[in-house]
């Protein structure tokens, strides 16, 4: 499963980036506000940095200016991913924009339905947000298993890009349904590591090093 973090905050993927954690990012308009950077600023100096695909949302909601506002992005970088809602003007920007050999990544899906209608609109990415479907009761690893198997059935080339993943169970949740990958926020990726046995196991093998007076430099 691919690793994306979920942010535009520069030095936070930088961080990542170092560790090969990174293999593309995203971004909406509330991480762009949250970052307080210029969009097409920022954008640029992610991409200038990770190799993978980085996505960039339009902010219209017609077609004709979602699918200017998608050149726009796309200028900035080989590896923009033009992000889209998942709207009737959303899918005829995917349409068009993929048809132009862009990148597109489907955002806001909810639905199995919904990521039916992305894939045949020539979608790169479609983003299922699990956090906000748990947070009104819905239950969003069903949605992702559910889009896999629709996917799967017609070998649809769409990948899931599980998204609004809030903690680590999500995580490996994706991984054993099969998305193709995950995008989470720098936190959520660095969590992935803890786990009480380790620090316990490391504190012994600390307290035995002191004990036996163990150098190696
Ligand atoms: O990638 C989508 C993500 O940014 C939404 O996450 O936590 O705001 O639902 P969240």
């Amino acid at each position: 499963m691919k690793f994306f973090v979920d942010t535009a905050e520069f030095d936070a993927i930088a961080e990542l980036h170092e560790l090969g954690m990174v293999d593309g990012v995203t971004t909406n308009p509330s991480l762009i506000k949250k970052a307080g950077r210029d969009i097409l600023e920022v954008t640029k100096q992610i991409c200038d940095l990770v190799d993978g695909p980085v996505s960039a949302e339009v902010t219209a909601t017609d077609a004709d200016t979602m699918i200017t506002e998608g050149r726009k992005l796309a200028e900035i970088a080989e590896n923009i991913a033009i992000k889209v809602p998942l709207t009737w003007d959303g899918l005829k920007a995917c349409k068009v924009l993929s048809g132009e050999g862009n990148m597109v990544n489907v955002t806001l899906c909810f639905s199995a339905n919904q990521a039916l209608l992305a894939a045949k609109a020539g979608a790169t990415f479609i983003s299922p947000f699990i956090g906000r479907m748990d947070d009104i009761g819905l239950d969003g690893l069903e949605l992702i298993e559910d889009i896999r198997t629709v996917y799967d059935n017609y070998g649809f080339e769409t990948e899931i890009l599980a998204a609004s993943i809030r903690s680590v169970n999500h995580v490996l949740d994706c991984a054993r349904i099969g998305a193709d990958v995950m995008t989470a926020p720098p936190a959520v990726i660095k969590s992935l590591v803890n786990h009480p046995l380790t620090d316990k196991g490391l504190a012994t093998f600390l307290a035995d090093i002191e004990a036996a007076k163990i150098k190696i430099l």
